[in-house]
């Protein structure tokens, strides 16, 4: 951001911290440069009613920023980031079986698995090593090996800063879908302060998911566990992405497409190996994935800005690519597959700082 050349931390008050002109280059998993205007921590959710007072939080362009492992920074943000640090988990409700927990938004997904394997709750292994915060779990409905995370959701408490008030949004208020929900159609209308979640120590597992069953046999589990399930989930997730800690990225860039009927009957027609899933009203779901690799484009790199020879669906920052550089890629790729197969291919990462967003 041109006029400013230094982090400086220009405040503090009781559970947060303000910054100026901050680095967000190690606050997001592709690791590319970028900075925001205004940087403010909150540490505690009773901090969040007094800032909400400052023009910058009430009015102004704002960013909800959790660990920045689904954005991509094609620029700088003009305005004010806000990071979510909170953190506290409760079981608040216990009948029988079922529980109800509370999450701050600021806890890390994957410990918020662990915990709830360790109380004995089944359900949240397949969604066991998704990075992330748990405040960001609804915002596109974090989704992997057959689970869904809204099924787990009862309420997500909020701030909406449309009506200046804090709310309590029900399951059904949520409207979660594939990669989807009520909070990624109005951006940062809504600040994520907890989730509530229906949990039980009863549920029935899921290893139906392609590679689970194999993998729980060669861990040699006998009868399966939720934990065992986390254990065979996190060994497929370890081989087949690229790890962020150790070449940037942010998982899938991708969707897998959601196609008509006719289309899909063409497709597979033509196409008899294309993975498709059938999605209801939607028709079909393409692993877009397939459609990558089957374009050629698998390992595609321009400078340091690279569809990842690992996995197709991902986009990797070999070292020193900017936002801009592994945006351009993207679209490449996405020209390519909607060239070859007329799929048009959506970006599953939120996009900043570019005039025309998405692929
Ligand atoms: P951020 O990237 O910081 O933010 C993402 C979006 O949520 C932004 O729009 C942001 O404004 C908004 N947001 C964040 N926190 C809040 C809040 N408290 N209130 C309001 N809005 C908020 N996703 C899957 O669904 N399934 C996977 O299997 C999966 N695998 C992945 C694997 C890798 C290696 C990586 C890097 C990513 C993967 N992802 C996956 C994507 C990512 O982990 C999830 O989208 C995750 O929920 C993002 O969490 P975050 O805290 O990093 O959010
Ligand atoms: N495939 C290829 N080439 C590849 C990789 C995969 O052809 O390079 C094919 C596989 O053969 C397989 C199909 O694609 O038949 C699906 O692959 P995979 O099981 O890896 O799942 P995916 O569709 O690529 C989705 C999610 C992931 C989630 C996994 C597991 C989306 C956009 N992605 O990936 O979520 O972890 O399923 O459930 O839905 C994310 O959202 O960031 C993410 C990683």
């Amino acid at each position: 951001m041109k006029g400013y050349a230094v982090d400086a931390a220009i405040g503090e008050g009781v559970g947060y911290t303000l910054v100026e002109n901050a680095s967000l280059e190690g606050r997001n998993t592709f690791r590319v440069a970028a900075r925001a205007k205004l940087l403010v921590e909150v540490r505690d959710a009773k901090a969040l009613l007094e800032l909400s007072n400052y023009p910058a939080l009430r009015s102004g362009a704002l960013l909800v920023l959790g660990e920045g492992s689904n954005i991509l920074f094609a620029g700088d943000w003009p305005g004010t980031v806000l990071s979510i640090a909170t953190r506290g988990i409760e079981i608040i409700e216990r009948v029988g079986s079922f529980s109800r927990v509370r999450v701050a938004a600021g806890e890390s997904w994957n410990d918020f698995v662990h915990w709830s394997l360790a109380q004995g709750f089944a359900g949240l292994e397949n969604l066991v090593l998704i990075p992330g915060t748990v405040g960001a779990a609804p915002i596109q409905n974090i989704g992997a090996y057959g689970t869904e995370v809204g099924e787990f959701i009862a309420a997500v408490h909020a701030w909406d800063r449309h009506r200046q008030c804090a709310v309590v949004l029900t399951h059904a208020e949520c409207a979660f879908g594939y990669r989807d929900s009520v909070f990624k159609h109005e951006p940062d209308r809504w600040l994520v302060t907890a989730v509530d979640f229906n949990l039980t120590t009863t549920r029935t597992l899921r290893i139906d998911y392609a590679g689970i069953a194999e993998e729980l046999a060669l861990l040699g589990a006998g009868m399966p566990t939720p934990t065992r399930v986390a254990e065979a989930v996190a060994r497929l997730r370890t081989r087949k992405l690229p790890n962020p800690s150790l070449i940037g990225n942010a998982g899938s860039f991708f969707k897998n497409p959601l196609v008509d009927a006719t289309l899909a009957a063409t497709l597979e027609n033509q196409y008899p190996a294309l993975p498709m899933w059938p999605a209801g009203d939607a028709g079909s779901k393409l692993s877009a994935a397939w459609l990558i690799e089957a374009s050629g484009m698998k390992g595609y790199r321009e400078g340091d800005a690279a569809i990842s020879a690992q996995h197709a669906l991902v986009v990797v920052n070999h070292g020193k690519a900017s936002g801009a550089d592994l945006l351009r890629v993207a679209r490449t790729v996405a020209g390519e597959v909607h060239r070859r197969f007329g799929v048009k291919l959506e970006a599953e990462p939120r996009i900043i700082g570019m005039q025309r967003a998405g692929v």
